[in-house]
């Protein structure tokens, strides 16, 4: 009888072997095989995600997938100046440095994140009463700092991040009041001077579909181009909750007119945000969303890196933000692969026999 019970106990063992290792290992979020990544490689795609430190530091399982799933990262908010020179000519590299790190050990590029920017600004600098001079002082040696630790190390910079009002005006700031709207021509000119092959970026939000601020942003790089101003890429950041999805054929046009320039387009930031009350309905629209988004910019003639602010929901800037809205990222707060994240890669693996 013992002898019998073994025997079907070990019959469905190996009946039932393969499914639960199957259902574990498509639990076990690492296991997404092939890797997003994988299949980017391929594409000769930069795929590359926004990161926390906290959480690189305190969650194994983040770093798991992030390492395994994406070749490329930025620091979310490491690099910026709050952080990066919290007192006037004191520079704190610490936490980004530990990023650029974990991207070194793990075969990552990194894209620097950001260099002249209205928000996350000290309050010794924001609250400074600054002459002309002085403001152009301190804007040029943090520049030449950090890019210059950097150098080598960062492929790409945000440069200039959202220096853009929606009427397509220049954005009313410390650096647009404080200097002029030549700070921008200067911040392009002191990055390539501190690291000649960094690939230097234009950021913005909500340029992606056309507009006023559209049109603004393709003059404004037009220009820089035309006084020889080395910048080279134009980020859409791409922050966009779903209802926006009727707006997306508007995208290639706008990635070709931009490429027309002569420089690149990224897609650096994107998010899509669910409607709180229908999230779990809307992972299919989203994940859609993604997919679009993924295959203009492989269409494209000059789009080389997509990039997701933060992959999973267990860390998003969404929810705290925007009220209302929820799990805007590919991978859930349990760090399982959500249909956006199956749809990138079915996005990737388009085409290309080796990877299916
Ligand atoms: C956001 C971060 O995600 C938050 O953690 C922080 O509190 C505020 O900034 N555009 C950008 C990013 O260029 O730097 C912003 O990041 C999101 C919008």
């Amino acid at each position: 009888m013992a002898g019998r019970a073994v025997r079907a106990v070990l019959i469905i063992a190996v009946i039932l072997g393969p499914v639960v290792v199957f259902a574990v290992g498509a639990a076990a979020p690492g296991n997404l095989q092939p890797t997003l990544r994988s299949v980017a490689a391929a594409r000769h795609l930069v795929l590359g995600t926004a990161v926390r430190l906290t959480a690189v530091d305190n969650d194994p399982s983040y770093d798991d997938v992030l390492a395994t799933q994406y070749n490329a990262l930025t620091p979310e908010n490491e690099m910026k100046w709050a952080t990066i020179e919290p007192s006037p000519h004191a520079f704190d590299f610490g936490p980004a440095d530990a990023l650029v790190d974990f991207a070194e050990a793990n075969g990552m590029v990194v894209r620097g994140h950001n260099l002249v920017w209205q928000e996350q600004n000290p309050s010794w600098l924001t609250d400074g009463h600054w002459n002309r001079d002085q403001l152009i002082s301190l804007l040029r040696e943090h520049i030449m700092r950090v890019v210059g630790h950097y150098r080598g190390r960062v492929a790409q910079w945000d440069v200039v991040n959202e220096p853009l009002a929606e009427d397509g005006t220049l954005r009313p700031d410390i650096w647009s009041e404080g200097i002029g709207p030549d700070y921008i021509a200067m911040a392009f000119d002191w990055a390539h001077q501190a690291d000649p092959r960094a690939e230097l970026f234009l950021n913005e939000y909500g340029i992606e579909f056309g507009g006023p601020k559209t049109d603004a942003a393709y003059r404004l790089v037009a220009g820089l181009r035309a006084q020889g101003v080395p910048v080279e890429g134009i980020g859409l950041q791409m922050h966009d909750p779903v209802e926006t999805s009727p707006e997306l054929p508007a995208l290639p046009v706008v990635m070709a007119r931009l490429n027309s320039l002569g420089v690149d387009v990224a897609v650096t930031e994107m998010d899509v945000w669910l409607p709180t009350a229908s999230a779990a309905a809307d992972l299919g629209a989203q994940a859609a969303y993604y997919r679009t988004v993924l295959a203009d910019c492989l269409a494209a003639a000059r789009c080389s890196t997509f990039s997701t602010w933060g992959f999973t929901d267990r860390y998003s800037w969404v929810p705290g933000r925007f009220p209302g809205y929820t799990d805007a990222l590919p991978w859930d707060s349990e760090l399982r692969a959500k249909p956006a994240a199956l749809a990138i890669r079915a996005e990737l693996a388009r085409g290309n026999p080796f990877n299916r």
